[in-house]
């Protein structure tokens, strides 16, 4: 295991469904990405996806994050984990289409957490998938947790545990928008975006901004960088791109300059 150098790729939920809609997946964006994955043939990869508009809408409208509070909301435990189910089910088919040797990982069956954060995972079947040289893909999912019952647990928190545990590389944050800005782009025309961040800088916004801005019509991208801090500190390094731009990934799974925002430890 310690000789594996494991890129660690986030497709966010808003580049692979369309976030206005319900279960709607952006099946040509799902397709690209196989196949930027396919071209770029690397070896010791793991892909996780996000939620968009299968895993969010469930998971919102029977509060399955806050934890069981009532019988009611176990239907939409059930829905949310259902939802994600199909959502990847889609992504697995565009990867062994293209005959990608690509295997699925199911949070709920194999993740508890506790208060909302992984306390267990039974990792033997990531590290053999690894060591025979599967492409492991997993996503943010409806989970059990010990104190809350249930909850949701997101992609980009699976995303900076495994690369802590597993001493990635680096991790590559496929988004729809192109990186870090000072302002929010949609509502500040001259928003300018960050190319190169390092860890202190980051810490220096969050300080500074208190809800920091970001490229993200939400906001919430900045704390999903947040979520990342831990793995930067152990000097891996993150990218974030525009996975809705083709090639973007591509090139930045083969380490080719592409515009977006790096973060590194220094
Ligand atoms: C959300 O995962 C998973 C569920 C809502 C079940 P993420 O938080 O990683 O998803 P996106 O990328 O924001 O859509």
């Amino acid at each position: 295991m310690s000789k594996i150098k494991l890129t660690i790729l986030k497709i966010g939920g808003s580049v692979i469904t369309d976030k206005n809609g319900e279960f709607t997946a952006r099946m040509e964006n799902i397709r690209r990405l196989a196949k930027e994955i396919k071209e770029a043939n690397l070896k010791d990869l793991f892909v996780v996806h996000g939620g968009g508009s299968f895993g969010h809408p469930s998971a919102q409208q029977y509060a399955i994050k806050d934890g069981f509070k009532e019988e009611s909301q176990k239907i939409g435990f059930a829905e949310t984990h259902y939802a994600m189910t199909m959502l990847n089910g889609l992504f697995m088919d565009a990867l062994i289409w293209r005959k990608i040797p690509a295997v699925s990982i199911t949070p709920s069956s194999c993740i508890i957490t506790k208060k909302g954060r992984i306390q267990h995972f039974e990792e033997t079947t990531l590290k053999m998938l690894l060591n025979m040289g599967f492409l492991p893909v997993t996503y943010g999912d409806a989970v059990f947790d010990m104190e809350l019952g249930f909850t949701i647990l997101s992609g980009d928190q699976l995303v900076s545990y495994i690369a802590t545990k597993f001493n990635a590389e680096r991790i590559i944050m496929g988004v729809d928008v192109d990186g870090l800005c000072d302002d929010d782009p949609k509502i500040e025309k001259n928003a300018k975006l960050y190319s190169h961040l390092t860890l202190e800088e980051l810490k220096t916004f969050k300080d500074k901004l208190g809800k920091p801005s970001a490229c993200d019509v939400t906001g919430g991208m900045f704390g999903k960088m947040l979520e990342l801090i831990p793995a930067v500190e152990k000097g891996i390094s993150v990218t974030i791109v525009n996975a809705t731009k083709a090639n973007y990934i591509y090139k930045a799974l083969k380490g080719e300059k592409v515009e977006g925002t790096l973060i590194e430890k220094e």
